[in-house]
């Protein structure tokens, strides 16, 4: 299974995923400020890797933390979660791990822990957060797989894989357990304008896997289920407004209405830490701009002319009124989303 990211002696080490597929290279953070750069830098994406991470980068820093008492330690734990919450603004997933890293202190310090024990208990939620994820990861493939067709062409856009979570995937482990399940199944991955995670790290990993990947451009899809040669397409998430609409990686909303338009069913596959009921709609969702050097370079090459302007969101939203399902942890919602992920975030199955 593929190292996203893991504890190595005391530190925290991930796989750069801005050099894959050519180099398998890892990146060490010793401190919070480290995973903070790597988080803003894309050394690690996706948004339950990114909540996975900054739960670490917070227990390395209390882990390392020389303060002599819980009051200075409190004074420097709120200043880690504030660094780490500053960088990104999109993936509800970050702040949802802050908020739980935070509570789990919060909770040490009412009950008059000693320093030494905030220290263990911070580690120990980092720890089980990162193991959670990767069982709901396996979860979600569980409930999926049923909308996988026993032969099966599926459409995913950007990386919903082992790479953007604790490990196995979203959208990814949907297509993972499917395959383990005995289905036939073939990936079209989009390849992700601009950063280009579909070609990169979903294709890199669907072949490690020994799963058949044909990548294709973005504006390709159109003419791919016009052809008939979609039968589902599923896609990870970043944020999940109360209402059901879906924020994702930029083209999603695009693949969503061609998938409408061609009678093509459309799933988002996340786990319950995606799903954002205090946000009423997509209309509230923060949505990134990214640097336009993303767009207008590749590596050292220039794509577009000095003095042209570029607009480089991060992610887009699909209405709710696209999305045929939302697999969580607990089971698929259903239309009308407002009741159905209430009544999944309360616990009901
Ligand atoms: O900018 P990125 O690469 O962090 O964006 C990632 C996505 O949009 C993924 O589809 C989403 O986070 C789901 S990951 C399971």
């Amino acid at each position: 299974m593929l190292p996203t990211i893991d504890w190595d002696d005391g530190e925290v080490v991930m796989i750069d995923q801005r050099k894959l597929p050519s180099k398998e290279v890892y990146v060490r953070c010793r401190t919070a400020k480290d995973v903070a750069r790597a988080i803003r830098t894309m050394v690690i994406r996706g948004a339950p890797a990114i909540g996975v991470a900054a739960a670490m980068g917070v227990a390395l820093d209390v882990r390392r933390s020389r303060a002599t008492g819980t009051t200075q330690l409190a004074t420097e734990f709120y200043r880690t979660c504030d660094l780490l919450a500053a960088t990104r603004p999109t993936a509800v997933n970050l702040f949802w791990a802050i908020e739980r890293m935070k509570r789990v202190f919060a909770g040490g310090m009412r009950v008059g822990r000693s320093t030494a024990e905030l220290q263990a208990l911070i580690d120990a939620e980092a720890v089980r957060l990162h193991d959670e994820d990767v069982a709901n990861c396996r979860a979600i493939g569980r409930h999926g797989a049923g909308v996988v067709p026993a032969e099966a062409r599926v459409l995913t856009h950007c990386n919903a894989g082992a790479l953007a979570t604790g490990r196995y995937g979203s959208a990814l482990g949907v297509i993972r357990a499917a395959v383990e399940a005995g289905k036939r199944v073939a990936v079209y991955a989009d390849e992700t304008r601009p950063f280009l995670q579909g070609a990169r790290l979903t294709a890199w990993e669907l072949v490690r896997d020994g799963i058949d990947t044909t990548v294709i451009t973005d504006g390709m899809a159109g003419s791919l289920m016009r052809a008939g040669m979609v039968d589902v397409v599923v896609v990870g998430a970043d944020r999940i407004a109360a209402n059901g609409d879906v924020a994702n990686k930029i083209g999603t909303y695009t693949v969503a209405v061609l998938a409408r338009e061609h009678g093509v069913p459309f799933y988002v596959a996340a786990p319950l830490s995606t799903i954002d009921l205090s946000t009423p709609d997509g209309s509230g969702i923060p949505i990134e701009e990214r640097d336009a050097k993303e767009m207008t370079y590749m590596g050292a090459s220039q794509l577009v002319p000095e003095g042209a302007a570029v607009w480089n969101p991060a992610f887009d939203v699909t209405p709710a009124s696209f999305v045929a399902g939302i697999i969580t942890e607990r089971g698929i919602c259903r239309p009308p989303f407002a009741e159905s992920l209430k009544h999944v975030c309360d616990g009901n199955q």
